[in-house]
C-alpha cells in the first residue's frame, strides 16, 4: 500500500461535503490503492457538527481513510495538502444570481489563498467548488503567488456533467456514450455549453452529436438554457443548492486531473492563456485534456459566429467579476 496522501476539504461540515468526504475517503478519486488523511476545515462555530461528520467517517470503517484532522485553523489545514477541494462558501438561494454571492465569499479565498501562500505544497492541486467559483479561484491563486497559476481551476464540470447527461436523454443512449461536449467560460447563467464536437456512440458507431440529434434549434436554445438553468432548477425545487451532483463531480475533475482524462475532453476553468481569443488572467472553462497530472487546453477548434459570440459574452462576466472582486479584496 501506498503511503498516504494528506487532502483538505473546506466547508467539511456543509452539504456538498458530506458526500464529497465519503467518495475522497472510498478510493473514488485517489485510487483503490492510494490512503488518504483528510484535514477538514470549516469555521468554529462548526466545529460541533464538523465532529459528527468524524464520527461518521469512523463508523464507515474505511479501509482507505489513514486519518482525520477537523479543524477551523486554514493554515493547519492546508499544511502539506497534495489536493485541495475549496468547497467553503455561501450557497446561493433561490432568486440570487451567482455575482450575488461575489461581495460575501470573495475574502474567503483571498485569506485561504494567503494561508496556501505560507504553508501548502508547491505543487498542491486545487479545486474551487464555492461560488463564484471561476472568481474565488482566480483570487485565491493571486493570494497565493509562490504557488503557479495553473495549480488553481474552478469546478466547471457539474455543467458537463449535466449537458453530457441532457444529449444523452435525448438520443437516448447510456450517458457514458456521449464525449467531448465543451462548458466553455464562467459557471453562470453565461456559460456556453457547446455539442458542436461532441460524439456519441449508438450502437457500434461513433457520429457527431449534431447529426444523432438534427435539431440546431434544440442545440442552439433549449439545450443551452437548460444547462445554464439546471442549477437555479434544481435550488427551487430543493430549496439548497446541488450537492451530490456537486460532490460527484469534484471528484471527477480531480481524479481525472491526477490520474488522466484519457482521450476524452474535461471541462476545466482555468487561467486564461488568451487561447480562443478569451479574456488573459480570468479563470475561464475550456476544454482540457489531462495527463501527469497536467493539464492542457484541447487547441485548434473551429469556432462559428455564434460560438464567438457566446464566448464573448461569457468572457466579458468574467472581467467584469475580476475587477468587482479585486475592489473588495482592496477593502
Ligand atoms: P453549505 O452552506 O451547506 O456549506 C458551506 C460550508 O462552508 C458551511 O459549513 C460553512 O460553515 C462553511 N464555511 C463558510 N465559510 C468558511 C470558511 N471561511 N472556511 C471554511 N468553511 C467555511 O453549502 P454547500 O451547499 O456545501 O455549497 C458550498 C458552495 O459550493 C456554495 O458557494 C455553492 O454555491 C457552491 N456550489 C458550487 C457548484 C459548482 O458547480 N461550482 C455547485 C454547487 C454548489
Ligand atoms: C449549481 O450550479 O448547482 C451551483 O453552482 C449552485 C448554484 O448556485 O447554481
Amino acid at each position: 500500500m501506498a503511503e498516504p496522501v494528506k487532502v483538505v476539504v473546506t466547508g467539511a461540515a456543509g452539504q456538498i461535503a458530506y458526500s464529497l468526504i465519503y467518495q475522497i475517503a472510498s478510493g473514488a478519486v485517489f485510487g483503490p490503492d492510494q490512503p488518504v488523511y483528510l484535514h477538514l476545515l470549516d469555521i468554529a462555530p462548526m466545529m460541533g457538527v464538523l465532529e459528527g461528520v468524524v464520527m461518521e467517517l469512523a463508523d464507515c470503517a474505511l479501509p482507505l481513510l489513514a486519518g482525520v484532522l477537523p479543524t477551523f485553523k486554514p493554515e493547519e489545514a492546508f499544511k502539506d495538502v497534495v489536493a485541495a477541494f475549496l468547497v467553503g462558501a455561501m450557497p446561493r438561494k433561490e432568486g440570487m444570481e451567482r455575482k450575488d454571492l461575489l461581495a460575501a465569499n470573495v475574502r474567503i479565498f483571498k485569506e485561504q489563498g494567503q494561508a496556501m501562500d505560507k504553508v501548502a505544497r508547491k505543487d498542491v492541486k486545487v479545486l474551487v467548488v464555492g461560488n463564484p467559483a471561476n472568481t474565488n479561484a482566480l483570487i485565491c491563486s493571486k493570494y497565493a503567488p509562490s504557488i503557479p497559476k495553473e495549480n488553481f481551476t474552478a469546478m466547471t464540470r457539474l455543467d458537463q456533467n449535466r449537458a453530457q447527461s441532457q444529449l444523452a436523454a435525448k438520443i437516448g443512449v447510456p450517458v457514458q456514450n456521449v464525449k467531448n461536449v465543451v462548458i466553455w467560460g464562467n459557471h453562470s447563467s453565461t456559460q456556453f455549453p457547446d455539442a458542436s464536437n461532441a460524439v456519441v456512440t449508438v450502437g457500434r458507431t461513433e457520429k457527431l452529436v449534431t447529426n444523432a440529434i438534427n435539431d440546431d434549434e434544440y442545440l442552439k436554445t433549449t439545450f443551452i438554457t437548460t444547462v445554464q438553468k439546471r442549477g437555479a432548477a434544481v435550488i427551487a425545487a430543493r430549496k439548497m443548492s446541488s450537492a451530490l451532483s456537486a460532490a460527484k463531480a469534484a471528484s471527477d475533475h480531480m481524479r481525472d486531473w491526477f490520474l488522466g482524462s484519457g482521450d476524452r475532453w474535461v471541462s476545466m476553468g482555468v487561467v486564461s492563456d488568451g487561447s480562443y481569443g478569451t479574456p488573459r488572467d480570468v479563470v475561464f472553462s475550456f476544454p482540457v485534456t489531462t495527463a501527469n497530472g497536467k493539464w492542457q487546453i484541447v487547441q485548434g477548434l473551429t469556432i462559428s459566429d455564434f460560438a464567438r459570440q457566446m464566448l464573448d459574452a461569457t468572457g466579458k462576466e468574467l472581467a467584469e467579476e475580476k475587477q468587482d472582486a479585486l475592489d473588495v479584496c482592496k477593502d
